[in-house]
């Protein structure tokens, strides 16, 4: 499975980090939405749904997780474990977020505001919705 895991560029110097993101150029993608996760526990798993539409970039600011991604055919999970890396979801992609580290805090850059008829939260469903080409 093609997944895209960006090296964002630190400005470095002698006081610390900086990272900035621009929209079109960092993010490949009109930023519409931003939300972040914190406090989750770490047995919970999150997400359990897939999207028709939105694209997100997300990265794992502070602490760590883990994502898995199933486009119906390949599974595959990608850990986020640096503040400088960003996982590229597609549409059309199952995702489950698990693995949270206790100060784990998960930014999502998102290309649509909220729509919940934008989610397919059945797997079957999701399967059946990419097996018939996602349209
Ligand atoms: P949910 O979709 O369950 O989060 P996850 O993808 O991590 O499983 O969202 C949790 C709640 O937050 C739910 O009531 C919907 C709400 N929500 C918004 O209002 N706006 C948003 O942008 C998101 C992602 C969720």
């Amino acid at each position: 499975m093609h997944t895209i895991k960006y090296t964002f560029q630190p400005h470095g110097d002698e006081r610390g980090q900086l990272i900035a993101l621009e929209e079109f150029n960092d993010i490949p993608f009109q930023i519409k939405r931003v939300y972040y996760m914190y406090d989750t526990r770490a047995d919970v798993v999150r997400g359990n749904h897939a999207h028709k539409n939105l694209q997100q970039i997300l990265v794992c600011i502070h602490g760590s997780c883990k994502i898995r991604l199933d486009n119906g055919k390949e599974k595959k999970v990608v850990a986020l474990e640096r503040p400088y890396e960003g996982l590229y979801v597609a549409n059309n992609m199952w995702r489950e977020m698990y693995d949270f580290s206790e100060d784990a805090v998960l930014l999502v850059f998102a290309s649509e505001v909220y729509d919940e008829s934008d989610y397919i939260r059945d797997y079957n469903e999701f399967l059946d919705f990419v097996a018939s080409g996602g349209l």
